[in-house]
């Protein structure tokens, strides 16, 4: 029977009582974790979101029906107990912030029983994601994913104070929108009272950003859900959170400065983490050609070495072959991994393959200065010398090599990289590598759609020195684009913006929108533009990702309080859902075909 709570109040959360409170009566609430009866005496672990207290109790201090009720608790009745703290009577738990004292119980109320849980609520849970996500409620309970969104909701208070004290203002952005191109694919919200026309989610607050700025709120932050329908993994949410922001008259180094400070204050307050500034950055281009990714992880070298030179006269079809395509041959230098079993290195070979490498030739440096290899014979003594003198190649190291299309090498010798790393243990959790990546190609030629599209987005600043070559040359245009990047994962994102309408225009221009079809889709923004627009340049970090960096979570999941699945569901809610016959006809929408295995 659930009892009231009348005539009682909380005094502390369950591990904000300590010795300190010894002979002081205490109410407490929470959750019975679990229950044991020793005879005379019952113990039961009561949880809330602060930890765990043991309360005891004996028929002296609750009397015989207590002690009755008491013996009668399970798992996840919720609770309210009146005692008083009292030093441990049996050895101190040194893994509870309270294992020195106990409640010895003089009240107890049972507030709500509990259904035997489907999984049990405890630390590192071993259950199926399935299962977790299914009762989210309950796994939300677990005292891991609970620091996980106290500190959340720490970091991201911590942030708001320095926005603040900084003099950004806070201002909120519509959801239901019109398309914002930063890429991904919309979700659409049809409208009832415009039959057939929809708003789109926002994939991110950018339009409305910029346009503050023409309205003169000189510094803008939010904490804005963002809405992208994209491919899923593990740092990827359909919706997810930024911290949003915009600042006029200002350049690189300004927000570059302002983040900065933000950064240091943030994870020295949240977590600890000490950071010293300025933090380094570095030209895409020389991330790309060392790390073979624009997110770099720099915690540890296996630096991408380019050996086109050495290997283009060289008998070794593959390489010269990818040269004469105009591709390009570099390798990595797996230090002392000589001895890797073929089995092994097959499995590596394997992993680029799924990183679009047509394969990956390999040579080991053997102890007495042989060579085990899968393109040795190819090659002159004095050829494979110099290869492996330009990687630095020592006896027991194990060189790997990707030729093809420059891209695609970057891309596998990028990944084999990261993955080798993981294997042999060289990126230590409690080393916290930040790095500005700058100078980003304004532009990327898509391969599917045959243009150029933007690298960023389309309102990204080609720097100054780029631009007469947009014509001749646009690839080669770099943008006034910037990257935070912690640890090889991209933080956060942003640039200075095209304040010049004819730039802007050429920029349309280059991407093939033809000015009608730019104006349908940004024309607000480009008449903004036309009544006065201070220069102005903005960054977006993502929440959800730096929060699981501060908490060292695999998953996104972990640090989003009811998260979604692989293919965008969310197994709890079973969102999404049909709707009724009623509301699609009021949306007159009609839905042409469902196939079964959708259902
Ligand atoms: P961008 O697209 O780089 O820039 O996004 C900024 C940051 O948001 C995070 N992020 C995500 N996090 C979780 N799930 C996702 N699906 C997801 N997509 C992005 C990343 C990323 O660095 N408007 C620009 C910013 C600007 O130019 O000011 C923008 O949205 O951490
Ligand atoms: P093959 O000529 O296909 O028998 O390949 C000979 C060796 O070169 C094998 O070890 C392949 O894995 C490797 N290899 C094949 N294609 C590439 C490539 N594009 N880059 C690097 N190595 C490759």
């Amino acid at each position: 029977m659930a009892e009231s709570m009348q005539g009682l109040k909380r005094s502390h959360r369950c591990t904000e009582v300590s010795g300190q409170n010894i002979g002081e009566t205490v109410t407490v609430m929470g959750w019975v974790q679990r229950r044991r009866n020793l005879g005379a005496l019952i113990f039961a672990d009561v949880r809330d979101r602060s930890g765990i207290l043991q309360v005891v109790f004996d028929e002296t201090h609750i009397g015989s029906d207590g002690f009755a009720k008491a013996g009668a608790l399970r798992n996840e009745f919720v609770v309210a107990v009146v005692g008083k703290i009292q030093k441990r009577t049996a050895a101190v738990n040194e893994h509870l912030k309270t294992g020195d004292i106990e409640l010895i119980a003089e009240q107890l109320r049972i507030l709500s029983e509990a259904e035997t849980p489907p999984f049990p609520i405890g630390e590192n849970s071993q259950t199926r994601d399935e299962v977790r996500l299914k009762h989210r409620y309950l796994d939300l309970r677990r005292p891991d994913i609970q620091r996980n969104l106290m500190l959340r909701s720490r970091a991201v208070h911590l942030m708001r104070e320095f926005m603040a004290k900084e003099g950004f203002l806070e201002i909120e952005t519509p959801i239901l929108c019109k398309s914002t191109p930063e890429g991904a694919r919309d979700y659409l919200v049809p409208s009832r009272v415009h039959p057939g026309s929809f708003y789109a989610l926002p994939q991110s607050p950018q339009l409305y950003k910029q346009l503050l700025m023409c309205s003169g709120y000189d510094r803008y932050f939010q904490i804005a859900k963002c809405f992208r329908d994209e491919d899923l993994r593990a740092d990827r949410q359909p919706e997810f959170t930024q911290a949003d922001m915009e600042l006029s008259f200002v350049d690189i180094d300004d927000v570059i400065d302002v983040n900065e400070r933000l950064l240091q204050y943030v994870f020295k307050e949240a977590v600890g983490v000490e950071i010293t500034l300025p933090l380094p950055r570095m030209p895409w281009q020389e991330a790309m050609d060392r790390f073979g990714s624009d997110k770099p992880d720099t915690r540890f070298g296996m630096e991408l070495k380019d050996v086109s030179e050495l290997v283009k006269d060289c008998g070794f079809g593959v390489f010269t072959g990818a040269l004469a395509q105009g591709g390009s041959v570099r390798g990595i230098n797996a230090k002392g991994q000589g001895a890797m079993p073929r089995k092994k290195i097959d499995k590596l070979v394997e992993f680029a393959k799924g990183y679009g490498a047509k394969g990956l030739a390999y040579l080991c440096v053997n102890a007495d200065g042989t060579y085990k290899s899968s393109f040795a014979k190819f090659m002159t003594e004095e050829e494979l010398g110099a290869l492996v003198e330009a990687m630095e190649g020592e006896p027991g190291d194990l060189l790997l090599f990707a030729a093809d299309k420059t891209k695609i090498v970057w891309n596998a010798l990028g990944a084999l990289r990261l993955e080798l790393a993981e294997e042999l243990g060289l990126r230590n959790p409690d080393q916290y590598q930040f790095l500005w990546i700058t100078e980003f190609p304004l532009l990327e030629w898509s391969e599917e759609e045959e243009r150029f599209v933007a690298m960023h987005h389309p309102f990204t600043m080609p720097m100054e020195e780029d631009w007469d070559r947009v014509d001749s040359d646009p690839g080669s245009v770099r943008a006034k684009a910037y990257d935070i990047v912690l640890n090889g994962t991209e933080l956060g994102g942003g640039s200075v913006r095209i304040h010049q309408n004819d730039i802007q225009e050429k920029m349309f221009e280059v991407l093939g929108f033809t000015k009608e079809s730019a104006h349908e889709q940004f024309g607000f923004l480009l008449d903004a533009f036309q009544y006065g627009v201070p220069p102005h340049a903005g960054l977006a970090y993502g929440v959800d990702r730096m929060v699981m960096h501060m908490v060292h979570a695999d998953s996104i999941r972990d640090v989003i309080a009811f998260p979604k699945v692989k293919d965008a569901s969310c197994l709890m809610t079973q969102a999404p859902g049909e709707v009724s016959e009623q509301q699609l006809e009021e949306l007159q929408l009609e839905i042409k075909a469902v196939y079964e295995e959708e259902r």
